[in-house]
């Protein structure tokens, strides 16, 4: 069983999402993949009375480095998981450009899901910049040792590293996906590297231009434990044969 990930990210309306929601319950056969799907913040108190007892789980897109306090308009880990969340996506690269996030922000973020029951979603991958010059493992490594620094998790399935190299993503210049053998030796550093920090084994997704042509590639890797998944996830046949490979 590998684990699939529907990142939403701010593309709906919540009438939108709701109608996603049911309809990938409506689809989506649970029980051959574990299925993620992960709305905006306003819609979680939706989605999720639709998702419960499904077998479908609900996460978040992000949240706070605080369970609670004066953070004007940040989301804190303790309610998401009152909704219901089960995982949180940490660190996308979309948030680290646009919101600056620093691995330093992210790993406090990270802390903070998991002391509140959340399973965090460590978004790692680097730029075209850095894929041309040949640096992918340094900078890799640099960031999966910072973001993970001092986290300690109890069990293996208490956290997940999603791999998505940014100029894979879809919706960047000139995105192409990542070919699934290449991914697979990345997936096997990064999981070498995370084992060494964590003391566990834990799973690496795969994100960065999925599609429903392209996703049973990545599967069939022994190094890739499922996928994260964005424009993909929003086009309901797609992702719900994505889900059932
Ligand atoms: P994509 O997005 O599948 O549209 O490339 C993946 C992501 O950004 O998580």
């Amino acid at each position: 069983m590998k684990t699939i990930i529907a990142n939403w990210k701010m593309q709906l309306t919540l009438k939108e999402s709701l109608e996603l929601a049911r309809q990938s319950v409506k689809k989506i056969k649970a029980g051959k993949n574990k299925v993620v799907l992960c709305p905006d913040f306003s819609a979680l108190p939706f989605v999720g009375p639709v998702l419960n007892k499904t077998g479908l789980e609900l996460g978040a897109q992000d949240s706070a480095a605080a369970s609670r306090g004066a953070y004007t308009g940040e989301v804190s880990p303790m309610n998401i998981k009152a909704l219901g969340a089960k995982y949180v996506i940490l660190g996308h690269s979309e948030r680290r450009e646009h919101l600056h996030e620093s691995s330093a922000i992210v790993n406090d973020k990270i802390k903070s899901a998991l002391d509140n029951g959340l399973v965090p979603v460590l978004c790692v991958g680097e730029k075209s910049a850095v894929k041309k010059s040949g640096e992918t493992e340094e900078y890799l490594d640099q960031e999966i040792r910072h973001s993970l620094k001092g986290v300690k998790i109890k069990k293996a399935s208490d956290l997940i590293i999603a791999y998505e190299p940014i100029w894979a993503i879809s919706t960047n210049k000139n995105a192409k996906p990542m070919s699934a053998s290449e991914a697979e030796k990345i997936h096997k550093f990064i999981k070498a590297k995370a084992a060494k920090i964590l003391k566990k084994p834990v799973a690496v997704l795969y994100g960065g231009s999925v599609n429903s042509v392209n996703a049973g590639e990545y599967l069939n890797q022994d190094n890739i434990d499922g996928l994260l998944v964005g424009g993909a996830s929003l086009k309901i046949k797609d992702f719900s044969h994505i889900c059932s490979l």
